[in-house]
């Protein structure tokens, strides 16, 4: 298969087509596979990935930090709080700079403005690790894991409720879009998902056979569905209207009540960290139906196969 993917960026899953995104998830499917028979591919021997952090991270800095190694490279932590950024420096300056240092860019931060620019001015692979608007890498390795656990992408009821207005859930309408999946997110009156990314949703989903509904009803969302996805009500940066958030998402929860209506043998999803009884319920997340360790685990994988693809 040729790769259209070398010397791109990876800023919205809406840049790449359905076969891009294949390429990727089946990239990451066999490098787990022969990683797992004790096979290392070292496609970026002695290449160098920066990662730039404003934001704090668990999953994205480990997952990367060991990706890009296992891949024969080596990942160099960046922290905004001691970078020339800092202190004025732009955004373009530092793209044009640490292009000529580095292989690739991992950014995570909170303005995605700022990822468009540093993808604008930079000669190498820019890939966003979360912005306030997108978490591309995360829906990338959910599709994986929807995958692996049915055997399909398309046709699969999707569902999120809660927070609809949250980075995870703009690149979850993407990728169910571009993968032609039901789509179906649940969220109070100002909440709702961006509408332009709905429109565009929407517009893919024509051409894919995806199906896009944005209710206000959770229980209308996750009837009959296959997988039930939820993410923290108050993401980095919103800890100001924590409370608020509270109150009014708790009629978006996912607990045993709402898991009377999904589908039999139904998954749930969660990109994590998770704060139980907000979002999800114990008996949700640490019960049978979870799959959010497996998540976890995809992120290595679907990086891996970015970077090789990119880089
Ligand atoms: N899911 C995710 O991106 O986790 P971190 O914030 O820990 O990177
Ligand atoms: N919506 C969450 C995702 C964390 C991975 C946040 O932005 O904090």
């Amino acid at each position: 298969m040729s790769n259209l993917l070398k010397g791109r960026d990876f800023v919205s899953l809406n840049d790449f087509t359905t076969e891009e995104i294949w390429q990727i998830v089946e990239m990451a499917r066999s490098m787990k596979l022969r990683m797992r028979s004790g096979i290392m591919d070292r496609p970026l021997e002695g290449k160098t990935l920066g990662m730039i952090f404003t934001k704090p991270s668990t999953r994205t800095r480990i997952s990367f930090e060991v990706g890009i190694w296992q891949l024969g490279g080596v990942g160099l932590f960046l922290s905004a709080e001691e970078l020339q950024l800092r202190r004025g420096e732009t955004i373009e300056d530092t793209a044009r700079v640490l292009s000529r240092y580095l292989d690739g860019i991992m950014i995570r931060t909170f303005d995605h403005q700022d990822v468009v620019d540093l993808a604008a001015n930079s000669t190498i692979p820019v890939i966003n690790g979360l912005t306030d608007l997108l978490h591309p890498c995360q829906a990338a390795s959910d599709i994986l894991t929807i995958w692996e656990k049915f055997g399909r992408v398309a046709g699969i009821k999707f569902a999120f409720t809660g927070d609809g207005n949250n980075n995870m859930v703009h690149s979850l309408l993407f990728a169910g879009a571009k993968m032609g999946m039901d789509v179906r997110v649940a969220s109070p009156e100002g909440f709702q998902p961006e509408p332009s990314i709905v429109q565009d949703a929407q517009a893919l989903a024509r051409k894919t056979g995806a199906r896009i509904l944005v209710t206000k009803d959770p229980v209308e969302a996750v009837r009959d569905a296959d997988a039930v996805y939820a993410d923290v009500w108050t993401s980095m940066g919103q800890e100001e209207s924590k409370d608020q958030r509270l109150t009014t998402l708790m009629p978006y929860q996912v607990n045993a009540d709402l898991w009377e209506h999904v589908a039999e043998s139904a998954i749930f999803m969660h990109c994590l960290p998770a704060h139980r009884e907000e979002e999800v319920t114990g008996e949700i997340i640490d019960g049978p139906m979870s799959v959010v360790f497996d998540q976890a685990e995809n992120r290595l994988h679907a990086q891996k196969a970015i970077m090789a693809l990119t880089m």
